[in-house]
This record gives C-alpha cells, structure tokens and sequence, in this order.
C-alpha cells in the first residue's frame, strides 16, 4: 500500500492524467507517482485484471479502461470517456510498449515483428497524441507525453523494431 502524498506536496492536485501500459511497469511507477501527487488517474491498458487491482489498490482518484493503443476507436474512446467524467484531460502519458524477439543481427530479424512493434510503440504514440490534441487544442492547455529510450542516443544492438520505434 502506497501512501498519497502529504497536501503541500502534491502537484498535481486537480489534474486529470491517462497513462497508457499504466497496468505495469514504467506506467504503473507513474500511476502510483502522479496519483500520490494528487491527480486523477486513468490506466489505460490491456492487462484487465491488472489494471483493475491496482485501481482497486488506490482509490476513487484511480479508473482502468480497457484501450489497445493500436486500434483508433479504442483510443478514440478512452480520451471521450475521460472527457466525460472529469470534464477535462490535462496529461496524456503514451507509455504503452512492447519489444521485437531479441536478436543480434539486422539479417535475422522478421518483418512481422518488427510491424507489431512499430503499431503498439509509434502508432500508439502517435494515435494517442492525435486524440488527446484532439481535446487539449480547443481547451488551449495540455501536456502529451511519450517515453522513449536511451537507444535513441546510445548505440543498441537488440530488439531493432523497439529501438527503431523511438
Ligand atoms: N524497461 C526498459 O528498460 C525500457 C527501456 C527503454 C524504453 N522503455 C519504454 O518504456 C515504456 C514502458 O515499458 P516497460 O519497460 O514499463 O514495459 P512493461 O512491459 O513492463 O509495461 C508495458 C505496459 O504496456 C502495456 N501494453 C502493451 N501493449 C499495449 C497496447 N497495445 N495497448 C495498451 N497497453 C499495452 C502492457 O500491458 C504493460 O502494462 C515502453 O514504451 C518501452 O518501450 C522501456
């Protein structure tokens, strides 16, 4: 059990965040992260019974949806939902990602790998940015965010698909 942080601490009282992939990993560090700050949490994933225990864990401030950022509707969905029950979104965080078969050499890497990596970490991303520009623009206020990898400045010689996508 998490603690929420104490109200001089919090920064983001009042915020409306998504976080996708927020069920684990990285995304569930922020989930934890942002909410204890105060803001109101939308995991945005599709590891079901995850995602729904953790929210369980924290509390009201804290709602799964169910949202595979590779397909438009769902994506389309998450962010109008949102915009339904809070009224706003302040923070879109596109998270979600998964990784390519590892392999050493660019020869042996297969096509359809690569595709899968490239729908979940690039066009996620970028669905995700459309749909939450989507309300932010007319609200003129928002921040998207995205996380990248330090294979976009270290040379990295694994899972080319990943490492291509950021
Ligand atoms: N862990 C690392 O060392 C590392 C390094 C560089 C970059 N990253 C990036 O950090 C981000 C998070 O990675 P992580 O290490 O926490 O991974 P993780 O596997 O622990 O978590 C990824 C989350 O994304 C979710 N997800 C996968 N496909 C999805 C989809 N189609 N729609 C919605 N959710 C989906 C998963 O269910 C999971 O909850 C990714 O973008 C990854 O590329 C991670």
């Amino acid at each position: 059990m998490i603690k929420a942080s104490t109200t001089s601490a919090k920064r983001l009282e009042g915020k409306v965040a998504i976080v996708t992939g927020g069920a684990g990993g990285i995304g569930e560090a922020t989930v934890r992260l942002f909410w204890s700050h105060g803001a109101k949490i939308i995991i945005a994933d599709i590891q079901d019974n995850i995602g729904e225990a953790l929210c369980k864990e924290l509390d009201e401030n804290a709602l799964y949806v169910h949202c595979d950022v590779t397909d438009e509707e769902q994506v389309r969905r998450t962010i109008d939902l949102v915009v339904e029950n809070y009224g706003k979104l302040d923070i879109m965080y596109n998270n979600a990602g998964v990784l390519d078969m590892a392999t050493t050499s660019i020869l042996t890497i297969v096509k359809s790998d690569v595709e899968k990596v490239l729908n979940v970490n690039l066009m996620g991303g970028i669905l995700g940015a459309k749909h939450a520009a989507r309300v932010m623009v007319p609200a003129k206020k928002g921040c998207i965010l995205f996380t990248t990898s330090a294979s976009t400045s270290i040379a990295c010689t694994l899972c080319h698909g990943c490492i291509a996508s950021k």
